[in-house]
C-alpha cells in the first residue's frame, strides 16, 4: 500500500493563470517538501529513509550511472558535477534511450541511479530493466509514488513535489537537482568531506526557499527583458560547470514552451562554432554565478557583443559587468555553489514563460509534447 499525500486542491489552478505559472511559484515549498526530514541532527550532512543501502554498501560504490531524458537528464548533468566534486565518486550521465542499447562495460560495485518525475517514462525504465537483468543495484528519483519506476527500482529517494500538471517540468526538475545535491552532500560526508563543509553546505540548503521567493519576486523586472525578445528566432545559453547543464534546461524550456529554436552549450564552447551564428537577432543568456570563473565568462560575453549579439546576463550579487557589455543583467543571491543551479534555474523558467505567453503559446500544453513520455 502507498499513501498518496496529494490533496485535490493541489492539483487546481487557485489563483494562477497557468499550471506553469504555478507550479514555478510553488518552487519554495516544493524544496522544502524535498529536504523536509532529511537532514542530520548535527546538521553536517542528509540521509535518506528509502534507499535500502547501509552506509557500508555505499561505500564500496566506486562508480555511479545516472540516466534519465529530457529535463530529468538535465538534474543527471547536475548530479555528475556535484557528486564528483563533493564525494569524489567517477559518474557517467547516459540518455537512458541510449544506455538501453549500448554495452557500457560497468564493475561490479557500480550503482545506476534514474531520475523521472513521472516515474513511466518507457525509455528510462528500459534502462532501469536492463541494469537490473545485469545484477546492477538500482535506485531512482521520482516524484509520483508507486509509479512503475519507484516500484521497480531497488530503492529510491521520493520527491515529494505535489502533482506537477503543466507539461514543462518546473518544480519536479529544480526538486532533482535539491535532492541529487543532498546526495552529493550525503556520499561526500561519507567519504572526505569535512564536518564544517557538510556544515555550511546544509546552512544553504535551508536557506533556498526563501532565496527562491527573492528571485520570484524579480518576476516583474524578468518579465520585462522577456518581452524584448518575444520575436527572435534562435537564443543561445551558456554556463559553465554545474550551470552548464541549466544553459541546457534554459533552452529545453524556452524550446518546449515557446516554440523558439535555442542551444546551450559550455560558456568557452561558443568559441569552437556557435559564435559564427551571432547576429543582432541572436542574443546569449550568460550564466555567470561562480565568481572563480566570472571573468573567464565575462570574456565570453565581450566577444558576443563585439559580434553585435545582444547578450543576457545573470551574475550573482557582488559581481559586476563592465559598462556595456550585457543589454540586461538580472541578479540572484550569492550562495553555496552547490545551490546556484537552482536559483538560475527559476530565472529562466520564468523568462520561458513569459516569453511563451506573450507569442499567445499554450504554455501548459505545448504542441506535439505529452507529459510523460511513455512511448519508445
Ligand atoms: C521537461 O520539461 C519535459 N517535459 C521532458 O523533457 C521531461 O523532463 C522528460 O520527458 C522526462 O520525464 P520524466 O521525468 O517524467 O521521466
Amino acid at each position: 500500500m502507498h499513501k498518496i499525500d496529494w490533496d485535490l486542491g493541489s492539483a487546481e489552478l487557485g489563483d494562477f493563470s497557468h499550471f506553469m505559472e504555478k507550479e514555478i511559484f510553488e518552487q519554495p515549498n516544493a524544496l522544502e517538501n524535498a529536504m523536509r526530514g532529511r537532514f542530520s541532527e548535527d546538521g553536517s550532512t542528509a540521509h535518506f529513509g528509502g534507499l535500502r543501502m547501509t552506509p557500508q554498501e555505499l561505500r564500496q560504490i566506486d562508480r555511479i550511472v545516472l540516466c534519465a531524458c529530457g529535463s530529468a537528464w538535465h538534474a543527471c548533468l547536475v548530479a555528475e558535477t556535484l557528486i564528483e566534486k563533493f564525494a569524489r565518486i567517477p559518474v557517467e550521465v547516459e540518455y537512458a534511450s541510449e544506455f538501453r542499447y549500448g554495452n557500457a562495460p560497468l564493475d561490479k560495485n557500480t550503482l545506476v541511479f534514474v531520475i523521472s518525475q513521472s516515474g513511466e517514462t518507457q525509455d528510462t525504465l528500459a534502462a532501469l530493466r536492463e541494469s537490473k537483468r545485469k545484477g546492477f543495484k538500482t535506485l531512482a528519483i521520482c516524484n509520483v509514488v508507486g509509479s512503475t519506476i519507484a516500484r521497480e527500482a531497488d530503492g529510491g529517494i521520493y520527491q515529494h513535489s505535489g502533482p506537477e500538471i503543466g507539461v514543462a517540468s518546473t518544480k519536479a526538475f529544480t526538486s532533482q537537482i535539491c535532492i541529487a545535491a543532498m546526495l552529493a552532500l550525503y556520499l561526500g560526508r561519507m567519504r572526505d568531506l569535512s564536518y564544517d563543509k557538510g556544515v555550511r553546505f546544509v546552512e544553504a540548503l535551508k536557506q533556498l526557499p526563501s532565496q527562491i521567493k527573492d528571485v520570484i519576486n524579480q518576476h516583474e523586472k524578468i518579465k520585462s527583458i522577456a518581452h524584448k525578445y518575444i520575436n527572435v528566432h534562435n537564443f543561445l545559453f551558456l554556463g559553465r560547470q554545474s550551470l552548464f547543464p541549466i544553459a541546457l534546461e534554459g533552452a529545453l524550456k524556452l524550446k518546449e514552451v515557446s516554440y523558439i529554436h535555442a542551444e546551450g552549450y559550455p560558456s568557452a564552447e561558443m568559441k569552437h562554432g556557435p559564435i559564427a551564428m551571432i547576429n543582432p537577432e541572436f542574443p546569449s543568456f550568460f550564466l555567470a554565478t561562480q565568481k572563480t570563473l566570472f571573468q573567464k565568462v565575462v570574456s565570453n560575453m565581450q566577444e558576443i557583443h563585439a559580434r553585435k549579439g545582444p547578450v543576457i546576463a545573470l551574475i550573482s550579487e557582488g559581481l559586476e559587468v563592465p559598462p556595456g557589455i550585457a543589454d540586461d543583467i538580472i541578479n540572484i543571491p550569492s550562495v553555496h555553489e552547490a545551490v546556484q543551479p537552482i536559483l538560475a534555474t527559476v530565472v529562466l523558467q520564468l523568462f520561458a514563460y513569459y516569453i511563451a505567453l506573450e507569442r499567445g503559446c499554450d504554455v501548459d500544453k505545448p504542441r506535439n509534447l505529452a507529459k510523460s513520455v511513455t512511448v519508445e
